[in-house]
């Protein structure tokens, strides 16, 4: 159920490392059940922006909350809430996929039941006794993805789940995370490729270095630039998440 409740808030968050502002006193929030994506190029802040909600890293100054929950006084009760994809994943090599999820279920002390059906949901059952090496790129994401599932967290943070995935991968894993938003859960990911954005995200921020500097629907975004007499220069049919960036920031992202 997509609300209007707020379930992360962020307020005037800077992070600095030594010398450089990484993130750049931005605000923004993230509703209940929605699927809210952070976009930008490489080094625009994204995953320090990500890894500060989730606890993983400090703030230099300003306000996060989530669910509730402060995340400079509760981080425990925040990372227990949570589920976390990390941008590079890595799991114990020499565990099977069933093994890694039953030290996964330890880890948060939650029962799982059969492992076997987790593996299921994300079409990996046969894949059981694999060591997780062992899988292609897509098969590791869409493993990480049910490990963020284990114990049952309302929301979910995906930090550029389908880089390098081909494009039949990319089109599969959007599949498990509409699911896993069906489900009710609230995700925030980040990702390159806009036309991801387009098609998973309710809500998207556009970040380039350090700054937020638009934040609405896809599809809001696209008629504002359409407003202001944007013509596209190829030859297709409408203007997409793409040319908004291009707009806004003077730069192209990564290429599709
Ligand atoms: N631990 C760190 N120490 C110093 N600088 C860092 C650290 N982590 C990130 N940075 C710098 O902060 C800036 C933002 O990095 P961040 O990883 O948040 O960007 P990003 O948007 O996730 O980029 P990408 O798309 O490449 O993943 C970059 O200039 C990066 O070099
Ligand atoms: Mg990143």
């Amino acid at each position: 159920m997509k609300g209007t409740r707020t379930i992360i808030q962020v307020e005037n968050l800077t992070k600095n490392y030594e010398d450089l502002v990484a993130v750049d006193n931005i605000s923004f929030e993230v509703r209940e059940g929605e699927v809210f994506g952070l976009l930008g190029p490489n080094g625009a802040g994204k995953t320090t922006t990500l890894e500060i909600i989730e606890t993983l890293r400090k703030p230099t100054s300003g306000k996060v909350i989530v669910d509730g929950l402060d995340i400079e006084h509760d981080s425990w009760k925040v990372k227990s809430s949570i589920g976390v994809q990390l941008q590079d994943s890595g799991f114990y090599p020499d565990l099977t996929l069933v093994e890694l999820l039953k030290m996964f279920a330890g880890l948060y002390q939650v029962e799982i039941g059969d492992p076997i059906e987790i593996l299921k949901k994300f079409s990996l059952e046969e894949k059981n006794k694999s060591y997780w090496q062992k899988l292609s790129g897509g098969q590791r994401q869409r493993f990480s993805l049910a490990t963020t599932l284990i114990h049952n967290p309302k929301i979910i943070f995906l930090d550029e789940p389908t880089t390098g995935l081909d494009p039949q991968a990319r089109v599969n894993l959007w599949e498990e995370i509409r699911k896993i938003h069906a489900e009710g859960r609230t995700i925030i990911l980040t990702t390159h490729y806009m036309q991801e954005a387009e098609e998973l995200c309710d809500r998207v921020a556009i970040m380039d270095q350090g700054k937020i500097i638009e934040i609405g629907t896809p599809h809001d975004l696209i008629e504002e630039l359409l407003a202001t007499g944007f013509k596209r220069k190829r030859e297709v049919k409408k203007a997409t998440l793409e040319d908004v960036f291009l707009q806004l920031t003077g730069k192209h992202l990564r290429e599709e």
